[in-house]
């Protein structure tokens, strides 16, 4: 009798022992499972992550390394016949790609100290701004601006292999001054401002690459807003937005770099660029049809 309850008890125990271990495994590969989720998700749905959101730069894998040593891949036509190929242009937003600009009495003191301190290279600067006063005279304010980290050598080593456009949806009398600043070297071939920029039907301020060049093969532009190259979805870099609480921020030199610097060996910078990022299948979620 003593010995069947202990071995009742046994059982009675050793069932919830198993349970337990079996939840203990389980959640185990629930867990590992949710990350493993997370970073299939973030690569499949989204193309603007897909580009990496941190200084991670394994995650910018997807595009194949550029080997130093060989001449790159050309398709079927005989090595030679067309000659080296043109200068890539690549094509650069300011705010919030290159740098982040505030307006100064906008910025928090706390904000500003902490990106400082992290060591953003940072200058304030007076523009004109649009708005006039009662007598017609245009104001003036005060802008913050901090500067992407790396910016200065991005665009020095960028400029030894493509031509360089800046592109802003900003108005030229605080862009033009931003620009001188973080410019003194003169990179920038072309300046591109507000009014260059046109409206379609589904947004305004769009950037058509049309107007820098009428052969799409060799152009690229870098924008944080991807409606900026609606009209030409497979010439975007959609770039992960700069602002001064990212002081860490490697992405000009890190991942984007490199990507210009593939896409300069490539005779057509769009397949490269559609498998990347697939935008023309994200603007058709976004109610943009591939045709506008
Ligand atoms: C730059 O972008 C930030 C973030 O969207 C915005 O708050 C700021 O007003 C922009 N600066 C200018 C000068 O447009």
């Amino acid at each position: 009798m003593g010995e069947l309850t202990l071995t009742q008890c046994d059982v009675v125990y050793s069932v919830p022992r198993t349970q337990q271990a079996w939840r203990a495994l389980l959640s185990w590969f629930g867990f590992f499972f949710q990350i493993f989720y997370q970073i299939i998700g973030v690569f499949a749905h989204y193309p603007l992550l897909s580009f990496s959101s941190s200084s991670d730069s394994s995650s910018f894998e997807p595009v194949p390394a550029v080997d130093q040593d060989l001449p790159p891949l050309r398709s079927s036509s005989a090595a030679g016949d067309d000659g080296p190929l043109q200068k890539l242009t690549v094509v650069l937003d300011l705010n919030e790609t290159l740098v982040c600009a505030y307006e100064t009495s906008s910025v928090p003191a706390t904000l500003r100290t902490q990106a400082i301190q992290a060591g953003l290279n940072w200058f304030e600067m007076e523009c004109l701004c649009s708005d006039k006063d009662a007598e017609g005279i245009t104001k003036t304010s005060y802008v913050t601006v901090f500067e992407r980290p790396g910016l200065k050598e991005f665009l020095k080593q960028l400029s030894e292999f493509a031509d360089l456009v800046l592109f802003t949806a900003g108005l030229e009398g605080y862009a033009r001054p931003l620009v001188d600043r973080i410019d003194s070297d003169n990179l920038f071939s072309l300046r591109l401002y507000r009014p260059s920029t046109i409206s379609t039907e589904h947004r305004e301020h769009v950037k058509d690459l049309t107007c820098i060049s009428k052969d799409l093969c060799r152009i690229v532009i870098v924008d944080n807003n991807p409606f900026s190259f609606l009209l030409q979805p497979d010439n975007g870099i959609p770039c992960i937005s700069f602002s001064a609480g990212q002081p860490c921020d490697t992405q000009l030199l890190d991942v984007i770099l490199p990507l210009l610097k593939h896409l300069s060996a490539e005779k057509d910078v769009r397949h490269v660029l559609y498998e990347q990022f697939h935008m023309p299948e994200w603007f058709q979620k976004q109610g943009i049809p591939a045709s506008s």
